[in-house]
């Protein structure tokens, strides 16, 4: 083992946002794009997984503040309390809140292809 790896600090890894979304599998359901659409593979009982992408259509104008979104990691329901189906929201509720308002930041920028 490489004695510099330990005891030493170490520079805050850099998050970029394709990490955060390609690291949690958002794209592995929500499509390559983040356009949504019916998950390849997934039984028939699945709902269909929105469309993250600004543009028409985009599931992000219900999360219009970092806060909604935290929240919906959190509890793993929308504002009205339904619950939100499939997500694995075991592991994702663990994501913390800076990344969580990095991802909400590039939902809200990003531009669609
Ligand atoms: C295993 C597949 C899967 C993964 C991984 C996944 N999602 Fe989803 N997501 C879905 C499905 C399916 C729905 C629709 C669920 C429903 O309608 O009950 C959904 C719904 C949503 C919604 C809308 C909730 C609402 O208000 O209706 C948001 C926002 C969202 N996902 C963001 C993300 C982000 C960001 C990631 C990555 C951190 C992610 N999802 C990872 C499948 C997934």
């Amino acid at each position: 083992m490489n004695p510099s790896l330990l005891g030493e600090p170490r520079p805050m890894p850099v998050l970029t946002d394709v990490d955060l979304v390609g690291r949690d599998m958002c794209l592995g359901c929500h499509g390559q794009q983040l356009l949504g659409g019916r998950i390849p593979g997934s039984p028939p009982d699945w709902p269909p997984a929105p469309r993250l992408a600004p543009g028409e259509g985009s599931v992000m104008a219900n999360y219009p503040d970092a806060e909604s979104l935290i929240r919906l990691f959190r509890t793993g329901k929308r504002a009205d309390g339904s619950a939100v189906r499939v997500m694995p929201f075991e592991s994702l509720r663990e994501t913390n809140e800076t990344d969580l308002r990095a991802l909400h930041l590039y939902l809200s920028g990003r531009q669609a292809s």
